[in-house]
């Protein structure tokens, strides 16, 4: 995939998430019991869906869902457990294991894949699958791996409302790529204004949890793998009870950076607060503190929006740095020296 085609990719996320909705979700009947919890297996690009599913179940399910990034799955998963096993090629060999896992231990499986071993050992198995369109990097596709897990929480009864917050999230994102598309230049593009504040320099990026705190590993995994820099992440109110006291010295090192802090309408009252004296503790002791706020309403619409930024922002990164955003190449060496 070249430069142009991840251009293409953030221009069309959008269209991901509509092209999926028609169709929905429609588990067999033998699916719709009760549950303990849900946990989502996955890594990387795969896995973030993953988290988001987890962060917006909070806002409404009954039961937990947690995330495992992981070959091995926790010893609580057994028959009450409901598996959403997702990998965009479905060949990673973590998530292999963890489908061979969930299997032995008797739990309920669906597959989210765009084919790969994946959807063949599910076939075989008669496992339910829901298969996505191909051909993108796994972190182009989050609008196809994301929308079938909402989906599958709705056609279950754990969540209410998905369908329509996902239209929202559609909206929301139509109306931010107009502004921070690559049409638009430097002077009125916050994407591209960011990228260059953030250029030459090593970008912490700070959200709260359940509330921007996906938004922020995804600022940090996209700046990472497209803009191939550093970038760290951390989350108030936790950030504000050991990493705020780091900002004493090397000063050399606290002048390199810059401060990324995603705000929510929804932040806890005292998070809101803390941000504020947090800026104050650090303000000049750092390169800059850039805020961004969310947009929209709905919980998927604010995370979508701070995301979005966050992949234009480390889209014109790796513009500034002269970098091709689309191969990764220390994952591909890590596969293939793991298969050889
Ligand atoms: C590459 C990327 C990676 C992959 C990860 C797992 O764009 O984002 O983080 O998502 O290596 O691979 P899949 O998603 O195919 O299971």
């Amino acid at each position: 995939m070249t430069k142009e085609k991840m251009a293409s990719y953030l221009w069309g996320l959008p269209e991901q998430f509509a092209a999926i909705l028609p169709q929905g979700v429609q588990l067999p009947p033998s699916y719709k019991r009760e549950y303990r919890h849900i946990l989502v297996s996955g890594l990387g690009g795969s896995a973030i869906g993953g988290d988001v599913l987890r962060t917006y179940a909070q806002t409404q399910a009954a039961i937990p869902v947690v995330v495992n990034r992981d070959y091995d799955l926790p010893a609580f998963i057994g028959d009450q457990s409901l598996v959403l096993v997702v990998s965009y090629s479905g060949n990673t060999e973590e998530t292999l294991g963890a489908y061979r896992q969930a299997r032995e231990k008797g739990a309920t499986l669906i597959v989210v894949t765009s084919g790969g071993k994946l959807a063949d050992w599910a076939r075989d198995d008669n496992v339910a699958v829901v298969i996505i369109p191909g051909g993108l990097s796994p972190r182009a596709a989050t609008g196809y791996l994301f929308t079938p897990l909402a989906l599958i929480l709705q056609d279950l009864g754990i969540m209410k409302g998905a369908e329509e917050d996902i239209k929202e999230v559609i909206e929301v994102l139509q109306a931010m790529r107009q502004a921070i598309g690559p049409d638009t230049p430097w002077e009125g593009n916050t994407a591209r204004q960011i990228a260059r504040d953030l250029k030459g320099r090593l970008p912490l990026i700070w959200g709260s949890t359940g509330h921007s705190e996906i938004a922020a590993l995804r600022w940090k995994t996209q700046i990472n793998e497209n803009a191939k820099c550093p970038v760290f992440y951390n989350l108030f109110p936790e950030l504000n009870h050991n990493e705020i006291v780091g900002f004493e010295v090397p000063e050399e090192i606290l002048s390199y950076i810059v401060v990324v802090m995603l705000r929510d309408p929804e932040d806890h009252i005292q998070v809101k607060k803390r941000m504020d004296i947090s800026k104050q503790i650090i303000q000049d002791k750092v390169a800059k503190i850039v805020e961004v706020d969310s947009q929209g309403q709905g919980f998927l619409a604010r995370f979508y929006s701070l995301a979005y930024l966050g992949d234009y922002v480390s889209f014109y990164l790796a513009e500034e740095y002269g970098i091709n955003p689309t191969p990764v190449a220390s994952i591909d060496f890590l596969k293939s020296e793991l298969n050889r």
